[in-house]
């Protein structure tokens, strides 16, 4: 009796890590197109490059530009949201000026061409800044609405494991003849003999 109850405990917490593996998974794939986030892509790279002179830090700022505050920024016309080209900080980011290049040459560490893309894709997006996550309350994750034939879905659990197996070309989307777990043994190992 003990043991049984063992046992259906372990089998809960395996079925649950590979639930959190396949949904990590997935989000990881879907955040290479997508725009960059703020608090997950910007923040951190303004943080490393630029926040030391153009942060919080009133005594250390520099040429009274924040660009931790998006008032600030956009009325500095530092970020002309939705034109990358014509923000003063994309300028700055790729001049090949010395004098005009940010951060000033020996006085920062560079950002990377691909720190750059990431900003010019999200001043195009609008510039939309967050509150920093610590301050954030957290949300449940977007339930997607899925459904496939011989996959019994009847908790918000499922329908996570479900999306990201049809993601991932394991379920069928839509019709098909029999269950996804066949569908799916039969594309890994071959029809049965
Ligand atoms: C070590 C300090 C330092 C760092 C780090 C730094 N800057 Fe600057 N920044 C300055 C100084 C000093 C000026 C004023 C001189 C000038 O305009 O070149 C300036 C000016 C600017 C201006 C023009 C402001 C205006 O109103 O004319 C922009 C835009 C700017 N920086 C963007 C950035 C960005 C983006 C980063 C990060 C990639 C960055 N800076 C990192 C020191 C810094």
């Amino acid at each position: 009796m003990r043991e049984d109850s063992c046992r259906r405990r372990f089998h809960f917490l395996v079925f649950l890590s590979v639930a959190f593996f396949l949904g990590a998974s997935s989000r990881g794939h879907c955040s290479d197109e997508a725009i960059p986030g703020f608090n997950r892509d910007i923040r951190p790279l303004l943080a490393k490059h630029c926040f030391a002179c153009h942060g919080p830090d009133a005594a250390k700022r520099k040429a009274d530009l924040r660009l931790d505050d998006r008032e600030v920024a956009v009325s500095a016309g530092a970020i002309k949201p939705g034109h990358a080209e014509d923000s003063e900080i994309w300028r700055r980011l790729t001049s090949t000026d010395q004098e005009e290049i940010m951060p000033p040459p020996g006085k920062g560490d560079p950002m990377p061409k691909e720190g750059m893309e990431k900003v010019r894709q999200w001043i195009e997006s609008g510039a939309g800044y967050e509150r920093h996550w610590a301050f954030l309350p957290p949300r449940d994750p977007k339930i997607p609405d899925v459904a496939a034939p011989g996959f019994l879905v009847r908790s918000p659990v499922d329908s996570l494991v479900l999306d990201s197996l049809i993601q991932k070309g394991l379920a069928p989307a839509s019709g098909g003849a029999g269950s996804p777990l066949c569908s799916v043994v039969s594309s890994r190992v071959g029809p049965p003999r």
